[in-house]
């Protein structure tokens, strides 16, 4: 157990911070394995204090045969072998909260592994006293109960037949994935001491996993339905949930990844609902799949600050993660990277960076045969990160789990770092102006028109604070230069996604794809 960072804002920590997402197998190796450990995550908190992060969230590190990486999870409450076992957490944890970072695990509710001794269990016999914790239907191995298709693999179906009990089970994963009934009290209450136990032991909070598909109603298996899932229970759920958290101290968060594509319903699972706080903050996903141009990103800002604000909710960001092709790679340019990240670290809410993504690392090329993702199009993202030039890329020697991003030679931590034009100084200049700036952190947030009716590309936003700080963050989405003047001028250039001009009054005009962010 280690004692929480204190917060000196006067806000709960979670709203000030800019949060870092390590996927443990892709960090750093230092065994041998080519699998990423937690040591691995250990010796780079330099990085992390470096760059000016506030914390990190693990992807899971629980025992887990790995059939999806690490979200098939066999015990909740232990840390897997590979990543070096709870005295590698323990220090991990201790060493972060040395350094004023605090650590969110990734809870992984709505499944298990079927190597739970849970699921073990349920599936042993009928009359199991665990059999009511997974979703059993009766019947025949010729038909599944539904036609519900899981997540992946691509196209099968969210049932397996199990021949020991003569049932189907369901999971919306993979089949090694059984989902929990939460339906049933005692899964609940033991899954709401596997948050306890983590809680006891000093971490600062959590990542929940498709947080909103808990909550099932098993009366809606038939045809007339698409899947179980009943959202009047997800929020009860979330509720008891929540009030396990608010009973420790130090203001530890729950970040739901709620992957509905609809920022209206998302918030009804954050903030204060109708009966009750539920989840602290959650993910808004629509901007991973936004066409990279000013009138969508204009509309879908707006509609999620509504949407939030109707709550008093706080936003929480994202450009990339381990599920998603990166964001250098969707965007197609560093240029357009480093644009994201000035727009990224300009909004109002939490932003979370994904590992790799501070270096402008770009996918993998995974050849068939090295692919690992039961979902099949995951693993680029996953890649190794290169930290530095030398032939293992400060990996432990073992050829890693999947193969490099392309260029590690010159891509990679230490050689960017050594160079103050590289996009990772441009990552660290953006949270250092907005760790000083209370405009940035917490200052609300308006859309403003670019000023020229014609000027189409141009987004703009104006943060301010009640102490009266002030920023603008301008992004030019064209190939071709932008007029672009600032109500209320004059305006200095704090920072640039190109680094040019900054200090310097700004011209009125933003270069191809450039974004910038300026102070009176
Ligand atoms: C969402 C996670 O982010 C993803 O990686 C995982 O495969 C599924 N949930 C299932 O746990």
């Amino acid at each position: 157990m280690t004692d929480q960072p204190t917060s000196t804002s006067g806000r709960p920590w979670w709203m000030d911070a800019v949060m870092y997402q390590i996927y443990p197998r892709s960090f750093c190796d230092t065994s041998g394995t080519g699998v990423g450990d937690l040591d691995g995550v250990r010796r780079h908190l330099d990085h992390l204090s470096w760059l000016g992060v506030d914390g990190l969230w693990l992807s899971p590190i629980f025992p887990s045969p790995m059939a999806d990486h690490g979200y098939d999870v066999a015990d909740y409450c232990d840390v897997d072998p590979l990543f070096g076992g709870m005295a590698a957490l323990d220090a991990l944890v201790a060493e972060s909260h040395e350094r004023g970072l605090r650590v969110l695990l990734d809870w992984v509710p709505n499944h298990s592994s079927d190597q739970h001794p849970w699921f073990l269990e349920s599936r042993s016999s009928r009359d199991n006293p665990r059999r009511d914790w997974y979703i059993w239907v009766d019947g025949t191995p010729d038909e599944p109960p539904t036609k519900w298709k899981a997540t992946f693999p691509p196209g099968t179906p969210a049932w397996t037949w199990d021949d020991t009990t003569q049932a189907w089970y369901h999971h919306r994963f993979a089949p090694q994935q059984p989902d929990l009934d939460w339906s049933n009290p005692a899964v609940e209450a033991a899954m709401l001491d596997t948050l306890r136990f983590w809680l006891d032991r000093g971490v600062d909070g959590f990542r929940m996993d498709v947080i909103h598909m808990i909550g099932k109603d098993l009366s809606r298996i038939g045809p007339d339905y698409g899947d179980a899932t009943d959202p009047v229970r997800t929020h009860g759920h979330l509720r008891r949930i929540r009030a396990v958290l608010d009973a420790y101290d130090g203001d530890r968060v729950s970040v739901g990844e709620v992957y509905i594509l609809d920022v209206e319903q998302v918030a009804e699972y954050i903030g204060a609902g109708p009966e009750g706080p539920e989840l602290h903050l959650g993910f808004d996903f629509v901007p991973l799949f936004l066409e990279w141009a000013a009138d969508p990103w204009r509309t879908h800002l707006a509609q999620a600050e509504a949407a939030l604000g109707r709550r008093g909710s706080w936003p929480t960001w994202a450009l990339s993660s381990h599920d998603i092709t990166r964001v250098r790679s969707r965007l197609g340019s560093e240029e357009k990277a480093r644009a994201a990240a000035v727009l990224l670290l300009g909004l109002r809410g939490t932003p979370f960076l994904y590992a790799g993504e501070e270096l402008g690392l770009e996918d993998a090329t995974v050849p068939p045969e090295l692919r690992v993702d039961p979902a099949g199009f995951r693993d680029g993202c996953r890649a190794p990160i290169p930290w530095d030039a030398s032939p293992h890329h400060g990996w432990a020697g073992a050829t890693p789990w999947l193969p490099w991003p392309p260029d590690p030679d010159v891509r990679n931590a230490a050689s960017l770092r050594d160079d103050p034009a590289s996009i990772v100084h441009l990552y660290r200049r953006l949270l250092a102006a907005r760790r000083a700036s209370a405009a940035l952190r917490a200052g609300d947030v308006t859309f403003l028109p670019a000023g020229d009716p014609d000027n189409d590309d141009v987004l703009v936003l104006e943060r301010r604070a009640p102490d009266g700080d002030r920023r603008l963050v301008a992004l030019n989405f064209a190939p071709t230069p932008r007029p672009f003047t600032p109500p209320a001028g004059p305006w200095t250039v704090e920072i640039s996604s190109t680094g040019a001009g900054e200090g310097a009054p700004f011209p009125n005009e933003l270069a191809p794809d450039e974004a910038v962010l300026l102070r009176p």
